[in-house]
């Protein structure tokens, strides 16, 4: 519209298209913005809300590993979860209740290789680097103690004449635990067997 034609109507005048697409632009930059700092927001309240409310610890239960009288005091097996964790379970004295045993991971906290019990010697040995730990997993020699390491314990409870250790529930759905060694097994070697091969081989993997 021409200057005489606004006179002459006193009407303002129509937007140009231009200056439409510039206010639609700038609308949806206002809308963008707002999505961004609500999303922002919502963020910050997630992580605010977990800082205040920590999710716990996942759920534990019991699995049945065998009965109390399966071992005598002074023997020890190797037991795997069925989330695959190992575990050196141990009986220390004659009663039967859980105190009379220990569970402890028999996955050395130095590199990963196997720990055996070695009852005539009331301690557990790893062979790869002579690792030698309490019969309450503290390691007392080898790399691991110079670490101030210790061997991973897991809970135990006798029930009925029945030993049982704990596991994450979610376990529970893989299926049974099973026995890896039994007392009788032989211990092992008994010195450096994988010096040179350890790295080569899965850690898993028992040296019995
Ligand atoms: S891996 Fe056990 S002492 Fe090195």
């Amino acid at each position: 519209m021409r200057e005489d034609q606004k006179v002459a109507t006193g009407r303002a005048p129509e937007p140009s298209g231009q200056a439409e697409q510039e206010t639609t632009l700038s609308r949806m930059g206002w809308i963008g913005l707002g999505l961004s700092l609500a999303a922002a927001y919502g963020t910050f309240a997630a992580f605010l809300g977990r800082f205040l409310y920590p999710a716990g610890p996942p759920s534990r239960d019991w699995m049945f590993v065998v009965p109390v009288n399966h071992l005598a005091a002074g023997q020890s097996l190797r037991y795997q979860t069925p989330g695959g964790a190992l575990v050196n379970i141990t009986r220390r004295g004659e009663e039967a209740t859980a105190d009379a045993f220990v569970a402890l991971s028999s996955t050395c906290p130095h590199l990963g290789c196997q720990v055996h019990w070695e009852g005539h010697r009331n301690r557990y040995f790893c062979p790869c680097h002579n690792g030698v730990f309490s019969p309450d997993g503290q390691a007392t020699e080898g790399p691991p103690a110079k670490a101030g390491q210790a061997l991973e314990k897991y809970p135990l409870k006798a029930d009925g004449g029945l030993l049982y250790i704990e596991v994450p529930t979610a376990e529970l759905a893989l299926g049974e635990g099973k026995i890896i060694t039994s007392p009788n097994d032989p211990p092992g070697p008994g010195h450096d067997p994988c010096l040179f091969t350890c790295s080569l081989r899965p850690f898993s993997q028992s040296s019995s």
